[in-house]
Parts: C-alpha cells; structure tokens; sequence
C-alpha cells in the first residue's frame, strides 16, 4: 500500500456498532473510509454481546415453553439443555450475521484494517507500522465487562463474555449485579435449571428502571424462584476447587458453582494514545458535545466510551449522527432521552422516556396510568402479568412509557414515538389499535388517561 492510499476522509477506530454503522453512511455520502477493527466487525453487540445474549435467552424460552406445555393443554417434557446445541443455534445466528456485515463492507468499499489501532496524533491511526491519515477521525473502541478490586475473573468466576460459552448448565449460580446483564444472565440460568441467586448492592434490581418496574421483575424472578439479595455488598469473592464462596458485607456467605460478575462496562480508552494527542477523558470515558466532537477538532467519539446509555442502537445513531455532521448535513443532535431501553429477561422490560421519580423532578406534578396486562386478550393467552405505564407531565405530553411482561420489548416502537413526538394521551386515544395484540395495551393505558378507559378496571 503507498502513503497516498492511506489517505482517507474519515479513519474510523472501532469496528462495532457504533464504527460500522459511522463506516457505511459516510460512505454512501461520498467519502473514502477507512474502518481498524482488531477482532472483527460487529464488535461487542454482535459477538459477545446483544446478539449471542438473545440467543440464549430464546433457547430459554423454548425449555420453559417445553417445561409449561401442560398450562396449554399441550403434554410435553422437558429432558435438559444441551449446552454444545445451544451454542451451534447461537454461533449459527452470529454467523450469518456477521457475513452479512463482512459483505456490507466490502459492497460499501471501506478499506478495512485489521490490527490494533492507536491515535498517533490528531489526525491519524497507527495500525503496526502503517500510518492512515484521515481529514476526520472517529473513536469508536467499545466497553469491556469489568470486575470489582479483589474479584478475580478467571476459572468458576466469569463475566458475560465467558459466560456465553459454557460447556455446562452449573447448577447453582450466583450472579453479582442486578442491572441489565445480571437480569438477562439470571433468566436465562434458571430457565436452563440453574438455581441463580443475584447478590445487588443498590435497594432493588435494574435500578435505572422505574421503581414501579423493579418491583414487578422481583416479584416474576421470585416466581421463578430466582433469589434476588438486594441492598446487599459484596466484601470477597473466593474460589477453591469446584466452588465459589462470595463473602457479603453482612457476614453471609453464599456458595456455587459460577459466580458471574455483571457490575457494569468500563471505556476501552486505555493506551489507545487519546489523551496524548489531547482528547480530554474523564474516568475513562472521552467526553463529547452534543454533537459527538471531543476536546480535539476533527475528531469524534461513538458509542460506549461516550457518557450515556450503552446501547447498540445509541451507537448506530451516534455514528450516522457523526458521518452525517462531517458531511456538514446538519443532522438534529440525539436525545438521549428518546433512546428506547429493552431488557430481554422473563418477563421482558421495555421502557422510553423519564421515569415517574424522574418526571416529578423535572415538571413538578405528574399523571401516571398503569395499565395491567389482565385486561389485555394477547397478554392473557401467553399466559403473562405485566402492565404499561405511561408518565404524563401535568396536563401535557407524555414524557415515559415503562412496560414489562412476556414479549413487551415488541411494544417499545410506538412507546418511543408518543415519547419522541410528545404526544398527549388524546393524540394517541385515536390511534386504533390492533386486537387481540399486546400493542392494545398501549392504547388502553392511552384511553385511560384520556379519559375514556376501555378494558381498564382501576
Ligand atoms: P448495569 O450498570 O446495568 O448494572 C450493574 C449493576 O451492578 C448495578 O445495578 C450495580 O448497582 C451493581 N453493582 C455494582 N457493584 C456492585 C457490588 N459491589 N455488589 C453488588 N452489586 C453491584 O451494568 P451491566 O448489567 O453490567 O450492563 C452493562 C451495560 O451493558 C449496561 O449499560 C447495559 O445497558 C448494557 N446492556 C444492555 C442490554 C440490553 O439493552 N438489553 C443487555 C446487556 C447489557
């Protein structure tokens, strides 16, 4: 390759969500892209992260499905979870996805570099020996799974990316963190048959829910008899032969044999040469404007090393956002707000907007409607609790809309809609909605709090 070749309008460092997605739409406006990924495009949603999750917890569905069939009047049995069939569905479905992707690339024409990148000044990326000078630059490297000081991982103690390979169904699990992968991870052990305890040192599970939300997952997991030990700090995680002890603050111990640690996602900043070249970091993270620029002209951030959700799809907005801006289109910046949050365990949590503790901080007073899944038809035949609830500003738009039951996460696109477009409740009461769907249940919440409640009983 000569030294012009490796010239390029936009050098992209990261080759995930957030990298890719910035990857294909400057190059369909137009620029000549070049795309460093050390592993392999997709990154952490496509290969250790949304997609193989999901997979799992889909084959969790079935077991329970082939455990519940009597509820339905259908004889079945459920004989046990074949871990090596599990993970050729999964592999499968990452598979061809990611030739998908590969084939996206190349019909994009990005060049792509495979090695480990490092920003070696403003304005370039050094993969090995070789120098890729872009008039833009885009950070885009991703999170890790991190671990607590004193919590080794390794052996019987895991995080998600071990834990989406196990050769077995351990029997006893202890998973440390209540938040979102802790949740997934948890649903998806016991539905294998795993006894799962989850050890979460906030007050409740997934904790940037709606409080309303945490209290109804508490109630399902304790259904399922998922133990959930909430307020509850870990002081030592230990691990000797077929075992993991875990210490809690409290003196309790608890035994098993996985412990997997899900206490969040830290920045992959580190040793890239950021804060050489003069991005401004804080804890790790770089720090941006709304319009995803960093302390350095000409160069941006994507994705999980921007404060904010991580989420895949913030990542893929932030990186059209980012493609676009260069191309001076003058995209609108994102709100973070608007960013539709799904939560796949059993039952599944969807969620937009504020939160009602969040609302009231922010306007004062608040209208809040629950709508229970007992009055949906659909909700009833899959035989799910649940309800939607839907935050209203006082007298205005609707500014959260919280759901959980079987199958909810579907319901999260029109939920973002009334958020995005600030509908208010009679805007929406008009809106016809399909029966016998889950989506009605959106409607009905809708209805009530326009005053015209349907199938609603409270
Ligand atoms: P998280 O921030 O959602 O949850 C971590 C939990 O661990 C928190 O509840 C925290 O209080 C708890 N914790 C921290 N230290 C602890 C300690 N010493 N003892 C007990 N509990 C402790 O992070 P998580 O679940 O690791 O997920 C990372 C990121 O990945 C999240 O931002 C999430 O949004 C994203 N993700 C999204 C998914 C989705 O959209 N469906 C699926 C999986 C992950």
């Amino acid at each position: 390759m000569t030294a012009t070749a490796d010239n390029f309008d936009l050098v992209i460092l990261g080759g995930g969500s957030g990298g890719y997605a910035c990857a294909f739409r400057a190059a369909e406006l137009g620029m000549r892209v070049a795309l460093v990924e050390k592993d392999k495009v997709g990154g952490t949603c496509l290969h250790r992260g949304c997609i193989p999750t999901k997979a799992l917890l889909h084959a969790a569905e079935i077991a329970d499905s082939a455990r519940d069939g009597a509820r339905f009047g259908v004889k079945t049995t459920f004989e046990s979870v074949d871990m090596s069939g599990v993970h050729a569905y999964k592999d499968g479905v990452i598979g061809r996805l990611y030739k998908g992707l590969q084939g996206l690339v190349k019909s994009h024409d990005i060049t792509f570099v495979e090695g480990t990148g490092r920003l070696s000044s403003p304005t370039t990326v050094t993969v090995d020996d070789r120098v890729l000078t872009g008039k833009n630059i885009v950070l885009a490297t991703g999170s890790y799974a991190k671990t607590l000081p004193g919590v080794e991982v390794g052996g019987r103690i895991v995080t998600s990316d071990q834990a989406l390979s196990l050769e077995e169904v351990p029997s006893r699990v202890i998973v440390l963190g209540g938040g979102v992968i802790g949740v997934e991870f948890a649903s998806v052990f016991a539905s294998f048959g795993s006894e799962v305890t989850i050890v979460e040192a906030l007050p409740r599970l997934v904790a940037a829910e709606d409080e309303a939300i945490s209290k109804q997952l508490e109630r399902a997991f304790k259904k399922r008899k998922i133990k959930a030990l909430t307020g509850a700090k870990l002081a030592s995680a230990t691990q000797s032969g077929d075992e993991v002890t875990v210490t809690l603050e409290s003196g309790d111990t608890l035994t098993a044999d996985l412990l997997l640690v899900a206490v969040g996602r830290g920045p992959v900043t580190d040793g890239l040469g950021y804060e050489d070249a003069g991005v401004t970091l804080d804890r790790g993270y770089v720090v941006t404007d709304e319009r995803c620029r960093t302390s350095v002209p000409g160069v941006f951030a994507v994705g999980d090393i921007v404060p904010g959700l991580q989420l895949a799809h913030r990542g893929f907005a932030q990186g059209i956002f980012v493609a676009e801006e260069i191309a001076d289109k003058q995209p609108a910046a994102i709100e973070e707000s608007g960013i539709p949050r799904v939560t796949y365990c059993d039952p599944e949590i969807a969620s937009v907007g504020l939160t009602e503790a969040a609302a009231r901080e922010k306007y004062g007073e608040v209208t809040t409607y629950d709508y229970n899944l007992g009055g949906n038809g659909k909700s009833q035949i899959l035989q799910t609790q649940g309800f939607v609830k839907v935050v209203r500003a006082d007298g205005g738009a609707v500014v959260g809309v919280h759901m959980i039951g079987a199958r909810m996460g579907e319901q999260v696109g029109e939920a973002q809609l009334i958020v995005g477009w600030e509908a208010v409740p009679d805007d929406v009461a008009t809106m016809i909605h399909a029966h016998p769907t889950q989506n009605e249940a959106l409607g009905e919440a809708h209805l009530a709090l326009a005053g015209k409640p349907l199938h609603a009983h409270a």
